[in-house]
């Protein structure tokens, strides 16, 4: 599972502390940034988020600690990124921070274990250009199945849009994930939309993201 390291910028691997706390190049570039796109959806929610292949954690926990009106349900399929979230969690002493759970979007009947509250928002950052497109189909029917009406699910990343790349960067990008694996790659907006549309989902808001990315809002209804 070392594949996924490659997200984690080009420094290397990321470098754990002595508790497990991993650390991620990419989420200090893009931990100001998501905050702004995702603010105004989360202001006034109430409920459970819940984040799918949280990495590091540190999404969630400076998130969870921005936005303590909300329960934070971090999870990742691997076993060292839900260490290091849960190292973090425990670092930071939040009380609406839940332990990670393991999540698997290859599993089409995935499901999350909350505590019975409103499920408000599905956030999933830089996962679906780094897995087969089978991930993309069960999120977003898994959404489509655990999301209230007007719940949220939440992407961010990389997309072409009408099938081009919106960047040199972003096809470079492609080709280097197709290289890793030939079904990994950037996806396509309208194919992200047609697919939302199929499981009970509608684009509410595409907001436009440093370094050519995405972040979609799309909402249950
Ligand atoms: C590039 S990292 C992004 C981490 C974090 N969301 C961020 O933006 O910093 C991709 C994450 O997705 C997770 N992942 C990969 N395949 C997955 C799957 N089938 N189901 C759930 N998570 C997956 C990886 O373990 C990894 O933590």
């Amino acid at each position: 599972m070392s594949k996924f390291v490659i997200e984690f910028g080009t420094a290397g691997l990321p470098k754990p502390e002595s508790d497990g706390r991993l650390d991620a190049p990419a989420f200090h570039r893009n931990v100001e940034p998501i905050w702004q796109a995702i603010e105004s959806f989360l202001a006034g929610k109430a409920g459970a988020v819940l984040e799918i292949g949280s990495g590091t954690g540190q999404h969630a926990v400076t998130y969870a600690r921005r936005a303590p009106h909300l329960t934070w349900w971090p999870s990742d399929i691997m076993a060292s990124h839900r260490a290091s979230i849960e190292a973090y969690a425990r670092a930071s002493g939040l009380s609406n921070l839940r332990a990670p759970q393991s999540i698997d979007l290859m599993q089409e009947d995935w499901d999350w274990n909350g505590d019975g509250g409103t499920l408000a928002a599905i956030l999933c950052f830089n996962v679906i250009h780094i897995s087969p497109w089978t991930v993309a189909e069960n999120l977003m029917s898994g959404a489509g199945r655990l999301l209230p009406a007007g719940g949220l699910l939440i992407l961010y990343g990389p997309y072409k849009r009408d099938g081009v790349h919106t960047a040199p960067s972003n096809a470079a990008f492609d080709a280097s994930l197709r290289a890793c694996n030939p079904d990994w790659g950037v996806r396509d907006l309208a194919e992200m939309t047609a697919l939302a549309q199929a499981n009970g989902l509608k684009l509410a808001n595409i907001i436009e993201m440093p370094a050519n990315n995405l972040a979609l809002a799309l909402k249950r209804h």
